[in-house]
C-alpha cells in the first residue's frame, strides 16, 4: 500500500518510522516532512493545507491511505474534501470530518459537548460580546485561579491561567477584542481544577476505539515546570498515577460517552483521539480534546505500540478495529525534546547537528531538522529540533538512557530538560 502521512514534526517521524516496519507498506511519501522522514520515504514539498496540491500527488503517486499528523488541515475539512471528490472518495483519510475536528477547533464546541454527554470537565461559561457581564460575573464567583480560553485554534497560546481577578477580567475583555484575533471573539471561561495532568489516547473507527498507550508531558521550558509554556519539552509512558483504576474510569465516564456522543450526532470521526486530562484526586476531568496525536507523547507512545501500525490503520479505516488486538511493549518510555537556542520565543535556526552517529539504545526523531542542499549537512530548523526515545525496565532507566543520548547530540545553542520523569519515580511501580 502507498500512503501519504501530512506534517513535519516528532511525531510526523516516529509515525513514519513505525509505518515503514510495516510489510503491507509499499511508498511512503511525507508532506512536507523533515530531514529525518526523508530517510523512510519520499519527502514532498507541499503545505498540510494545501488540499489541491495534496490531491494532485495522490493520483499521481497511487496514494492509497491518507494519514494526517497535525490538526489545522483536519480543521479546515480534509477529510471531508476527500469524501465530496469523486476521485478522492474511495481513499481513506485517518484523521476526523471537519465537524469532528470541532472538538479541537472550538473550545466552546468541546464543552458544549462535554456537557450534552454528561462528560465530567470543569464548570465553564462561554463568552462572547453579547453577555460580557455574565463573564465577569462568573469570574466573580470563582476561587482563583482564573482560565480563560480562546474559543479557536491560537497556535497553543490560547489559554491563560490568571492569578489576579481585576487582571482576568481585563484580559477577557481584551480577548474578546480580538487578542488572539478571531480565535478570541468567543472566550470559554473556566473553574480551575487541582490535580496532576495526563493524555490518554484512543484510535477509533467510529463505532470500536482502542485504548493506546498514555503519557505525561512535560509543557513548561525550566526545569521544575518554570519559565514559559512550549509544544512541549519531553514525555513519560505509562504513568503511574494513570493506572488501571484510573484508566478503567477514563474510558467509562469520558471515552465511551465521548464516542456514543460522536455517533448520536451523526458525525463521522475514523482516527486518533487525545483526552487532555486532569486526575483530582483520583477522578478523570477532561479538561480539552485534540483530534491527533500528541508531540512529543507520540514519540513516546509509539514504540511502546507494537501492532502492525498499516493494519492498525487499515483496520479504521474499515471499521474492523474490534478484530484487530492492540499490541503493546510493557517497557517503560522516556522522551527528551532538544531545542533550540531561544524556543520557544524567537529562536535560532541553521545551526549544524552532530552525534547521531554516536547513540545506542534509543532512537531519535527528527522534529525541526533539514539537509542543507549546498553541504548535504544536517542542520536545525525549528524550535524544538530532535526528541529522544529510550526504553527501559523502569521510567528510571528510560530516564537515564534518554539522558545519555541526549547529551550526546550537538548543536550551538542546544537546551534540553535534564528533569524530564522526575517527579514521577517516586510513583514507578514498574
Ligand atoms: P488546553 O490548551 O486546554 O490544554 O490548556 C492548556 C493547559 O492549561 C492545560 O494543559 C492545563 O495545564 C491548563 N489548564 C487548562 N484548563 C485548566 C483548568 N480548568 N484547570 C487547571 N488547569 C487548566
Ligand atoms: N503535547 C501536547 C500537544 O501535542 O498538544
Amino acid at each position: 500500500m502507498n500512503i501519504l502521512l501530512l506534517g513535519s514534526g516528532g511525531r510526523e517521524h516516529a509515525m513514519a518510522w513505525r509505518l515503514q516496519q510495516s510489510e503491507a507498506l509499499h511508498k511512503l511519501y511525507i508532506a512536507p516532512g523533515n530531514a529525518g522522514t526523508s530517510e523512510l520515504g519520499v519527502n514532498l514539498p507541499v503545505d498540510v493545507t494545501d488540499f489541491e496540491q495534496i490531491r494532485h500527488n495522490i493520483i499521481e503517486k497511487d496514494v492509497q491511505m491518507v494519514v494526517v499528523g497535525p490538526e489545522q488541515p483536519l480543521v479546515d475539512g480534509i477529510a471531508d474534501f476527500f469524501l465530496n471528490d469523486p476521485l478522492l472518495q474511495s481513499i481513506p483519510v485517518i484523521g476526523p470530518t471537519a465537524a469532528g475536528a470541532r472538538l479541537e477547533g472550538s473550545k466552546a464546541f468541546a464543552k458544549a459537548f462535554m456537557q450534552r454527554h454528561q462528560i465530567p470537565t470543569a464548570r465553564y461559561i462561554e463568552v462572547d460580546s453579547d453577555n460580557l457581564e455574565s463573564g465577569l460575573e462568573f469570574l466573580r464567583l470563582m476561587q482563583p485561579p482564573y482560565v480563560l480560553k480562546a474559543d479557536g485554534l491560537a497556535a497553543g497560546k490560547g489559554v491563560l491561567i490568571i492569578d489576579d481577578l481585576t487582571e482576568a477580567e481585563k484580559e477577557l475583555q481584551l480577548m474578546l477584542s480580538g487578542k488572539f484575533g478571531l480565535a478570541s471573539r468567543k472566550v470559554v471561561v473556566e473553574e480551575y481544577l487541582t490535580g496532576i495532568e495526563l493524555s490518554a489516547f484512543i484510535i477509533t473507527d467510529g463505532i470500536h476505539y482502542k485504548m493506546l498507550p498514555s503519557a505525561k508531558d512535560y509543557k513548561r521550558i525550566g526545569i521544575s515546570d518554570t519559565g514559559p509554556n512550549t509544544g512541549g519539552m519531553g514525555a513519560v509512558s505509562p504513568v503511574p498515577f494513570g493506572d488501571k483504576t484510573f484508566l478503567e474510569k477514563v474510558e467509562e465516564q469520558i471515552v465511551v460517552p465521548t464516542i456514543n456522543g460522536l455517533r448520536s450526532e451523526g458525525i463521522l470521526y475514523k482516527g486518533f483521539l487525545f483526552f487532555g486530562l486532569m486526575n483530582v484526586k483520583g477522578q478523570p476531568f477532561l479538561i480539552e480534546y485534540n483530534v491527533r496525536l500528541g508531540d512529543p507523547e507520540a514519540e513516546c507512545i509509539l514504540p511502546r505500540i507494537t501492532t502492525d501500525f498499516v493494519e492498525l490503520l487499515q483496520s479504521t479505516a474499515t471499521g474492523e478495529l474490534n478484530s484487530l488486538k492492540l499490541q503493546t511493549d510493557d517497557h517503560a518510555a522516556v522522551t527528551v525534546m532538544l531545542v533550540s537556542d531561544g524556543y520557544p520565543g524567537e529562536y535560532t535556526k541553521g545551526k549544524q547537528i552532530t552525534g547521531l552517529e554516536t547513540l545506542t539504545n534509543c532512537v531519535a526523531f527528527h522534529a525541526g531538522t533539514s539537509i542543507d542542499i549546498e553541504t548535504g549537512t544536517l542542520k536545525t530548523n525549528g524550535g524544538r529540533v530532535i526528541a529522544v526515545t529510550a526504553m527501559g525496565y523502569g521510567i528510571e532507566e528510560a530516564k537515564w538512557l534518554a539522558m545519555q543520548n541526549a547529551q550526546k547530540i550537538q548543536f550551538e545553542g542546544a537546551y534540553y530538560r535534564t528533569d524530564i520523569a522526575d517527579d514521577l519515580l517516586n510513583y514507578s511501580s514498574l
